[in-house]
């Protein structure tokens, strides 16, 4: 044993606040108000669900990790959104069309009550969206003050003891880092002057973080994964965690690429395509929103494989992804994998993957886990980036001197000897000599 953090405990009522009341919000409000009914199980939630093995095989210890650590029940749980689309999380449920009416008319009055704040919006970051439930500011410092009264608001009025942001919003178009992401004072400076550096996305995050709220990113966007906002987080003392959450194909091809390298077989060729008809994919059809889906989706074989340490294994390999909008299929996405592998001698083989999968459905379960963990970082003092939740991530936010950790096992084992520290356990390495001797 070593020594447990002080951790606060989860006392009162923990908002959620989501910016986005979309596919992914609404699915997992939904589901969160089903599950406390009692109508429901929370499929794809580690938080939830899954055991954590303490000391040794013998000793037969293996809690659920809500029972090990203190997380907030969802009882507690309560939530707040922004969406420049005026629609309450019932319409939007419906509009989007993950949920079945047998599921959505229970906690119809329910998803009514959770009506979207005006958001800071700007359709020059998404191109192909447009909504009149949209703030008004001289400058974008404003327009994040004006977010920060209303985090100050909803707490008040839910009389929340604590609360987390998630970003759900629709993916932004492709900004790099520039000189406005370097500092606070830079970032601050450009926020005042109206700089197009500074999306959205970046003004929710700013304000969360000025108010002392953890932040994650569920879209592939920028919004805190740049010095200002890394700066901002470690001054506050606030955990921030990002970005994209890893569902569908990247989730898959991080179960996958582990297991090929572990076996040392080699690839040439890795072509991932997808169809889907939801509104994620209507706005990830305009070419800039694409091209930072694209970043986002391209990075994780390359840190998997090390093609620098195995060139003769992964040093050539052709990987392309593609995201084609396909509104039949609305929220039900299809993603086919074609690999090229080879083995013994160089002799080629092909595996075939077609996932017929539910993106939001994968997703809620996430935003839940995150919620949970987010808010047991925060209490226990942990500031600025969460590099154990990279789990939950396409491209994991990540010290600027390392690599990213993609290997979901490798993340999987980082997340739980994280919660093994906290409560003063000893890690887990697998090496079991013990048993034998
Ligand atoms: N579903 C998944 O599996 C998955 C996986 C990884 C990432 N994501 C990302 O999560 C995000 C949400 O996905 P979704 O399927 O719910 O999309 P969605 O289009 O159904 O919902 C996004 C919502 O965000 C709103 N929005 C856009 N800009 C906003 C702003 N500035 N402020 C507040 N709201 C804003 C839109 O009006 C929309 O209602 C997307 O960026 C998507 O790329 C989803």
């Amino acid at each position: 044993m070593t020594t447990p953090a002080e951790i606060r405990p989860a006392d009162g009522k923990l908002g959620v606040l989501l910016p986005g009341l979309g596919a992914v919000a609404t699915t997992f409000i939904a589901g969160v108000e089903a599950i406390r009914r009692g109508v429901a199980e929370p499929v794809g939630s580690v938080t939830q669900l899954q055991t954590i093995r303490l000391g040794k095989r013998t000793e037969e210890r293996v809690p659920r990790i809500r029972d090990f650590v203190p997380l907030a029940a969802l009882d507690q749980l309560v939530f707040g959104a922004w969406d420049p689309i005026p629609d309450d999380a019932l319409e939007s449920a419906r509009v989007a069309k993950v949920l079945e009416d047998r599921d959505i008319e229970p906690v119809a009055a329910f998803l009514q009550t959770i009506r979207p704040m005006p958001a800071v919006f700007d359709p020059d970051y998404v191109k192909r969206l447009h909504g009149p439930n949209v703030k008004t500011g001289r400058t974008k410092r404003d327009l994040g003050e004006q977010l920060r009264d209303d985090i100050r608001r909803f707490m008040a009025e839910h009389g929340c003891d604590r609360l987390v942001m998630i970003w759900c919003g629709s993916t932004e178009i492709f900004i790099a880092p520039g000189p406005a992401h370097q500092s606070l004072a830079a970032f601050e400076r450009a926020m005042e002057d109206n700089d197009p550096a500074i999306a959205p996305s970046m003004i929710y995050a700013w304000a969360a973080l000025k108010e002392g709220v953890p932040y994650a990113n569920g879209a592939p966007n920028l919004s805190a994964d740049f010095p200002a906002l890394h700066e901002l987080a470690a001054a506050n003392g606030v955990p921030i965690a990002g970005k994209d959450f890893k569902t569908g194909q990247t989730l898959i091809k991080t179960i996958i690429a582990p297991g090929l390298k572990a076996r040392m077989l080699g690839l040439s060729g890795w072509f991932s395509t997808n169809i889907l008809g939801n509104r994620d994919g209507e706005v990830l059809d305009d070419p800039e929103s694409f091209k930072t889906k694209e970043e986002s989706k391209l990075g994780v074989l390359e840190h998997i494989l090390q093609p620098d340490m195995y060139p003769e294994l992964y040093g050539n390999i052709y990987h392309k992804v593609r995201i084609n909008y396909y509104p039949p299929r609305g929220d039900n996405k299809e993603g086919w994998d074609n690999l090229d592998i080879f083995g013994w001698l160089g002799y080629p083989m092909q595996i075939k993957i077609d996932f017929l999968c539910r993106d939001s459905i994968l997703a809620a379960p996430i935003v839940l886990d995150l919620a949970l963990f987010l808010d047991l970082a925060a209490r226990s003092g942990m500031a600025g980036i969460q590099e154990w939740l990279s789990f939950y991530f396409k491209s994991p936010l990540h010290a600027p001197e390392l690599y990213p950790e993609h290997d979901i096992f490798i993340q999987h084992m980082k997340l739980k000897n994280t919660l093994r520290h906290l409560m003063g356990e000893e890690q887990i390495t697998h090496l079991g000599r013990e048993y034998y001797e």
